[in-house]
């Protein structure tokens, strides 16, 4: 495994639209571990493939709810619900936050590791990062939703 080089804001890949995950390969398989220690390393709750400059529809998800890292290939949102506004950042906007409102529920489907569908329901912060994520496999960045300015982390 190895730590990969986070693309920041200003990074046009950053802007593009990835593509689906057709079979998992051991190049995948390489990149999902890869994307699990670059986001330990950083103590992030979520990383998505073109933050790592790879156009794929995958992302990996770890809000330390006890649930273990949550892999999620050709992601899709089927359902949401509630409003939540909170403070969020991004590793590719590296000592930011902004308060950004979201839905409180999701239920999201996606593929695992191995190519097998399955469903996910998050609330607050699960559903924040699903959606957070969700949103770098289409070009969007939290920046886009943020509500008042971008702060530095050590301004309250
Ligand atoms: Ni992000």
């Amino acid at each position: 495994m190895s730590i990969r080089n986070i693309r920041e804001l200003g990074d046009e890949i950053l802007r593009k639209k990835s593509k689906e995950v057709r079979e998992m390969t051991p190049r995948l398989q390489t990149l999902v571990e890869d994307m699990l220690e670059t986001m330990y390393e950083s103590y992030g709750v979520g990383l998505a493939a073109p933050q790592v400059g790879v156009l794929k529809r995958l992302v990996v998800i770890d809000v330390d709810d006890g649930q273990g890292p949550i892999v999620m290939i050709n992601p899709e949102i089927l359902e949401t619900s509630g409003s939540q506004t909170g403070e969020e950042g991004c590793l590719s906007v590296p000592g930011k936050h902004a308060q950004v409102t979201r839905p409180d529920y999701v239920k999201a489907k996606a593929l695992d590791i191995n190519m097998e569908p399955f469903e996910i329901e998050g609330t607050g912060l699960l559903a924040r990062c699903i959606l957070h994520e969700c949103d770098h496999l289409d070009g969007i960045m939290y920046v886009d939703k943020a509500e008042g300015p971008i702060l530095n982390n050590e301004e309250e």
